[in-house]
């Protein structure tokens, strides 16, 4: 939609990488966006769209905000919650850690590859579910399946999505993609078990159960457009394709309707851990937690049986003034023992890249910028998005000397202290004389 206004940045047809992104440099395939750069500069060809996230996020909000419907997209995407200080947070915490470079490594041949709950994939980088996202393009997930499998990044289908567990299986040929299927925890204990069901005879293996929606986020920037994706006929597509989820909406033909039952049954607040033992114990495969912010949720979720926890505050979207990712990070490692633990969250560039895995991360997940990249221009738009973060993080750990994220670890960062109470010690129980749920951060350079 917005390709035609992108005036003299639009100087090559970036449908030519499609299917052959490996580029000319085999031996690491992740560079291949910076040779294709670097071949166009040769050649007087500036890039399309800026290379780094920040720049192509202003960009795409200064294309999308000329017109009214861009305007409602971006309000969705971009609508944090409250004043946006978690959001603010997960950005701000990776100007904590500084990298330690080895030079003269002979770092010349990087391994990225590693596997997570028996997914492989090309570099530890996956993309978060995401919601309502035909609302910004009207074949989002489709274009956002082929380029992870393209890129040989695995990605996590929202049931909110534009496409059911059956249309992924029909779309993207079985053995190309990597996929794992997200439950939100339905108020609906039938629905649940029917989406279980259809997901694993859809070929999903590894379910993810999100645990931060007990309700929708405040979020005053959606909120003010009406902005709300499943109120306006998007998103939601394997509740709708539900017959336990048809059955309780009053007008199947009315979006409105839709909107109110979805809103009424994907989120339910009385849920507790004993709900996700039940859940565990009718999901054969592999099991994810997401949105886990401290040791103790990780102990509790390793308890119903998680194989992996996910930490996550919804990139800012659900509790704001929350801890951020990179600071609850240690805390959950620690925990977590064996038990790998993805982070996601402010995810920007391949330094925010080196540092979670330096802290724990065995890999991370991106959402917005990608969101961002399908509604300025579908599969290119998220290709750019993926191609750019995996060749400037290979770029970040051959310069650091590093050739594997197995080499990895907390030594290779210089990191300024912190409260450090946040990452060490229980959290206290609350009561009406122990507000124990607040933590106060100290002030920089206080230890
Ligand atoms: C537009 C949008 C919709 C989202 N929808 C979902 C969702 O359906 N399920 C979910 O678990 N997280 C959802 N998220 C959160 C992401 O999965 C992820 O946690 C977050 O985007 C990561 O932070 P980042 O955007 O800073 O990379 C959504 C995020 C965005 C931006």
């Amino acid at each position: 939609m917005a390709s035609e206004q992108n005036g003299p940045h639009r100087s090559w047809d970036p449908t030519d990488r499609r299917g052959s992104w490996a580029g000319d440099d085999q031996r690491n395939p992740l560079r291949a966006q910076h040779t294709h750069l670097m071949e166009g500069g040769r050649r007087g060809k500036v890039p399309f769209w800026p290379t780094g996230l920040d720049e192509f996020q202003a960009l795409v909000e200064a294309t999308l905000s000329q017109d009214e419907r861009g305007r409602n997209v971006l309000a969705y995407l971009c609508g944090t919650a409250g004043a946006g200080r978690t959001a603010a947070a997960n950005r701000r915490a990776f100007h904590d850690h500084a990298i330690i470079p080895d030079v003269l490594a002979g770092a010349d041949i990087r391994d990225h590859q590693i596997t997570v709950l028996g997914t492989p994939m090309a570099a530890p980088l996956m993309l978060a579910p995401i919601g309502g996202l035909d609302m910004a393009h009207p074949s989002a997930d489709v274009h956002i399946a082929e380029a992870a499998a393209d890129l040989g990044l695995p990605w996590i289908l929202s049931p909110a999505a534009s496409v059911t567990p059956e249309d992924i299986q029909q779309l993207v040929p079985q053995g190309r993609d990597r996929r794992w299927f997200e439950l939100l925890f339905s108020a609906s204990d039938q629905l649940n078990t029917s989406l279980l069901t259809r997901a694993e005879k859809a070929g999903f293996e590894v379910l993810v159960v999100n645990v931060d929606t007990a309700l929708p986020g405040w979020r005053p920037r959606t909120l003010d457009a009406a902005a709300w994706p499943f109120d306006r006929g998007c998103g939601a597509a394997a509740y709708r394709s539900d017959p336990h989820f048809q059955a309780l909406v009053e007008d199947p033909d009315d979006p409105a309707s839709v909107g109110r039952a979805f809103a009424r049954l994907s989120t339910d607040s009385s849920r507790t851990w004993h709900d996700l033992t039940l859940l565990r114990r009718r999901w054969p495969g592999r099991l994810a937690v997401k949105g886990i912010l401290t040791a103790r949720d990780t102990r509790n979720a390793l308890d119903c049986g998680a194989d992996c926890v996910i930490v996550s505050n919804h990139g800012g979207r659900q509790l704001d003034g929350t801890l951020s990712t990179l600071e609850a990070l240690p805390a959950v490692v620690h925990a977590a023992r064996d038990v790998p633990v993805l982070l996601d969250g402010g995810i920007r560039s391949g330094l925010d890249m080196f540092i979670a895995l330096a802290l724990g991360a065995k890999a991370v997940l991106v959402g917005l910028p990608y969101a961002l990249g399908v509604a300025l221009d579908g599969y290119d738009g998220v290709h750019h998005v993926l191609a750019n973060l995996l060749a400037d993080y290979d770029h970040t750990m051959a310069l650091a000397g590093v050739c594997s994220p197995s080499q990895l670890h907390p030594s290779r960062l210089h990191s300024r202290p912190r409260s450090p109470s946040l990452l060490t010690t229980p959290w206290p129980t609350a009561t009406r004389d122990n507000p124990g749920l607040i933590q106060s951060r100290q002030p920089r350079g206080e230890t």
